[in-house]
């Protein structure tokens, strides 16, 4: 009986012991369960943020950071590279509203025994609003006075500027002309041509109607080392004598700040010796610089070419063909022809002659000179 109640006894002892027991293991097992759920809550958020932002860099941010590096020079080179002669000014005055100047001087340039009428005029610029500007090698249109058969006002006509930007005297105020008047036999009559004509007329105090400037194809190179070979013939010289004023005049150089250090030659064609124009000028820089300009001149009706006809000035290029083809191989000479529209074939002419004895083809090396800007050509 007591045994069988001491076991009785002995079993009930132990209920609070294991009791206790699966109470610590209950809890035990909480705990770890709670702090794993813990720790994957706390993990997640840090593992999800990680790869969202792996992809937004590789396939939203990456093309965004990489398309301005390859596209920024396309859409800024335009900015950064400037149209050729874009700062030259055109058409500062057109026909509808052109510029009233007022005639400075209107002298001849002719010597005694000469063969027509070619004057040197100058215009008054000061009054101009906006201010007519011009560089040079550009022209101006003249506009002028009366009707024509129609009763209508007469068209402009271009003449080149033979004044430097400063002006005749470098007050950068005036601009002057060149003008040949035109006259030829028409059924035993004289005609004397309207613009031409007109501006040998105009005196000083008059006022003329001005359009302009116009033209980029007879600039100079900025190069203070380049070399410039002009081919003019009659008035041709206007835009060559702006460019000799800005190489070789005292006051002109003080004013410009350019200081020419290449070779400038002139071949000139006139018909007479006492046609030849601004010849004392010429003389001059040819006493003050003789390394830097050489004057060739082509007198049609006073020297003969080789083969006894008129001397014109391609047939000085073909006597100069060896100087004149070294010169031309160096990419900083640049040819001017000027004058005359029908010298165009002869100076073609000429100078397929004179590359040939180089062993060069000009009808190739003419479009390569034109396209590097240094075959320049204004005639009429
Ligand atoms: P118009 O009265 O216009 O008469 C000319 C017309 O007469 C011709 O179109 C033709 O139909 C006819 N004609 C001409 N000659 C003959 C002939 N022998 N026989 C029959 N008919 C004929 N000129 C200069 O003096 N100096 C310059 O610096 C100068 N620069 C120029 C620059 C450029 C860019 C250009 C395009 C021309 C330049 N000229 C220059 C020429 C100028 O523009 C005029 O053409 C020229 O002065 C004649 O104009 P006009 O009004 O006197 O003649
Ligand atoms: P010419 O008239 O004796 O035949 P200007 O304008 O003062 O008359 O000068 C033009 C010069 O150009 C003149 O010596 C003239 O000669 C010359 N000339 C005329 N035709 C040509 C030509 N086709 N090629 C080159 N020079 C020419």
């Amino acid at each position: 009986m007591y045994s069988q109640a001491k076991v009785i006894a002995g079993g009930l002892a132990h209920i609070p012991v294991v009791i206790a027991v699966f109470y610590f293991i209950l809890t035990t097992f909480n705990k770890r369960a709670l702090k794993f759920v813990e720790e994957a809550k706390t993990k997640k958020p840090e593992a999800k943020p990680v790869e969202p932002k792996k992809v937004a860099v590789s396939k939203i941010e990456a093309p965004k950071t990489e398309a301005p590096k390859t596209e920024a020079p396309k859409t800024e080179a335009p900015k950064v590279v400037k149209k050729k002669h874009a700062d030259v000014p055109v058409n500062i005055y057109r026909p509808k509203t052109p510029y009233e100047g007022t005639v400075l001087e209107n002298y001849s340039l002719l010597k005694e025994g000469a063969i027509g009428r070619v004057n040197h005029i100058t215009f008054d610029l000061k009054d101009s609003d906006p201010f007519l500007n011009y560089v040079e090698g550009q022209s101006i249109g003249i506009m002028p006075a009366g009707e024509d058969a129609n009763g209508k006002p007469h068209k402009l006509r271009l003449y080149s500027i033979a004044s430097t930007r400063h002006g005749d005297d470098f007050k950068g105020n005036t601009v002057s002309l060149c003008v040949r008047q035109l006259q030829y036999e028409k059924d035993g009559e004289t005609i004397n041509g309207v613009c031409s004509t007109y501006l040998c007329d105009i005196k000083p105090g008059d006022k003329v109607k001005i359009t302009g400037p116009v033209g980029k194809e007879m600039l100079l190179p900025e190069e203070e080392d380049a070399n410039i070979v002009m081919l003019a013939t009659g008035t041709g010289i206007a835009p060559m004598r702006a460019y000799l004023r800005r190489m070789f005049e005292a006051s002109e150089k003080e004013k410009n700040n350019w200081n020419f250090k290449g070779k400038a030659w002139l071949f000139m064609g006139a018909p007479k010796s006492a046609n030849l124009l601004y010849e004392e000028d010429l003389q001059r820089y040819l006493t003050d610089y003789p390394d830097n300009f050489k004057y060739t001149k082509a007198i049609s009706r006073e020297q003969q070419n080789t083969k006894g006809g008129r001397m014109y000035i391609q047939d000085r290029v073909l006597e100069s063909a060896n100087e004149l083809f070294n010169m031309i191989e160096n990419e900083k000479t640049h040819i001017y022809l000027c004058g005359l529209k029908g010298m165009e074939p002869g100076i073609d002419e000429a100078m397929t002659k004179a590359a040939e004895e180089k062993g060069l083809n000009w009808s190739e090396l003419r479009p390569q000179l034109k396209k590097a800007g240094r075959w320049h050509v204004e005639t009429y």
